[in-house]
């Protein structure tokens, strides 16, 4: 094939065959085709689409392109769950030590966050001496240890390379918001993985990828299907993001609130999408045991400790914090009616909790804490949040920001649901 002529076909409105989509990811990884033809192909494909078949091949290309892992023989069931990314979300944190106390292992190979959603490995890397990478055959060890059985670590990178350049190339030529991009990116990793089973929490709202109800099935459907036809049991939640989850936003900060949790406490919000998670998680390999149970009980929290110590960090030793601190008032009294995701998530980013490009350092302590969320009542003088951040020349931005993300009304807003729809 000629590079040239397929991103004419796609620009043009053609089916690619599978033979096709086989070279041009074969190619892609091998420096064969350009970045440049390969960006021209993936707006291509972001203005055109692809059909269910494209898309499978493509995402069967992308993991044939490095290797897929197996763990099939460490005695337990695996099931993983992955988040399409949202402000707050720190939800694998509770949730892989407590699937892995009700009796399954947990096998997430996560990434690094990039511009406002931060990345679980960012938030565990807070604890002191927590690593993120493992070998193979450490990860195989630690999930079939029976008081440990969850592994959160970074993938290595011969795990779907042809993802990793894409997604880089097109996060710098704005073709990432592509429904078969995503699935397609999103499922090559999941099925390398090598996860028995598999939970989708598809986003929806202001501090998520995609804004619309309508795009959130779309999107939730393609990868439910992909996974489903690779043999890889696949359901997926769609839930909220159009106000932070939980109280706090930032490395450091998540990480105490996820121990808070564990402890049996927390906010409700985080409490509620756990356990939810924890459910579908458990029902996708049989397990018939109540993760409510698993919080109460302690064994979650055992988990977690051993789980964190695996991988070398100290659970007992004390977060990070930041140097400077800056807390903003409430001016009037009333309800708390909009708290806006977005807001909240380009803050703490600002604060320095993420990063502007790839590589770069965060910051363990920096984010926002929330003293009211959306639907509570505050009285004028009443603490709103506080920043956090080792960069005080960023404050008066980070809270300009703020200000803009949050209304307070004399009417209470309309409870929404957080968990919208399953798909299956
Ligand atoms: N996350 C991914 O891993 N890939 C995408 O394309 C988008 C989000």
């Amino acid at each position: 094939p000629d590079i040239v002529t397929l991103i004419r076909r796609k620009r043009d409105g053609e089916e690619l065959s599978g033979a096709e989509i086989d070279w041009v990811i074969r190619a892609f990884t091998h420096d064969v085709i350009s970045d440049a033809q390969m960006a021209a192909l993936a707006m291509a494909v972001w203005f055109r689409g692809m059909s269910r078949a494209e898309t499978a091949r493509w995402t069967a290309a992308m993991i044939d392109s490095g290797r897929r892992l197996d763990f099939s023989g460490i005695g337990l069931r695996t099931v993983d769950k992955h988040s399409t990314g949202g402000v707050g979300d720190k939800i694998t944190l509770p949730l892989a030590p407590l699937v892995a106390a009700c009796g399954a292992a947990v096998p997430q190979l996560s990434g690094r966050g990039l511009g406002y959603t931060g990345g679980t490995l960012d938030k565990l890397e807070a604890i002191p001496g927590w690593r993120a990478d493992l070998d193979t055959a450490e990860v195989a060890r630690i999930l079939s240890d029976p008081a440990v059985g969850a592994v959160v670590c970074a993938a290595s990178a011969d795990l779907a390379p042809a993802d990793r350049k894409l997604y880089a190339l097109r996060d710098v030529t704005g073709s990432v918001e592509s429904i078969p991009l995503i699935a397609s990116s999103i499922m090559s990793k999941k099925i390398a993985e090598g996860t028995g089973a598999l939970v989708l929490d598809v986003k929806v709202g202001s501090g998520a990828f995609v804004t619309e109800l309508g795009e959130a099935r779309e999107l939730a459907r393609t990868m439910v299907e992909l996974g489903t036809d690779e043999g890889l049991p696949t359901t997926a939640l769609i839930t909220r993001m159009d106000t932070p989850l939980g109280r706090t936003a930032g490395n450091a900060l998540e990480v105490r609130e996820s121990i808070e949790v564990l402890a049996g406490g927390g906010p409700d919000d985080v409490v509620e999408l756990t356990l939810a998670l924890a459910r579908e998680m458990l029902a996708a390999v049989g397990i018939d045991d109540d993760p409510a149970d698993r919080l109460r009980d302690g064994s979650a929290m055992d988990r977690w400790r051993a789980m964190i110590a695996a991988q070398g960090g100290d659970p007992d030793a004390p977060l990070p914090v930041a140097t400077h601190t800056e807390t903003l008032y409430a001016e009037e009294d009333g309800v708390v009616a909009e708290l806006d995701a977005l807001a909240v998530g380009k803050a703490a980013w600002r604060l320095g909790a993420g990063r502007e490009r790839q590589g770069q350092p965060v910051q363990a302590g920096a984010g926002v804490e929330l003293h009211a969320v959306r639907g509570e009542r505050v009285r004028a003088g009443q603490p709103l949040l506080t920043v956090h951040t080792d960069t005080p020349g960023r404050i008066p931005d980070a809270l300009a920001g703020l200000r803009a993300g949050i209304r307070i009304s004399d009417t209470a807003p309309e409870p929404r649901p957080l968990v919208v729809e399953r798909i299956a």
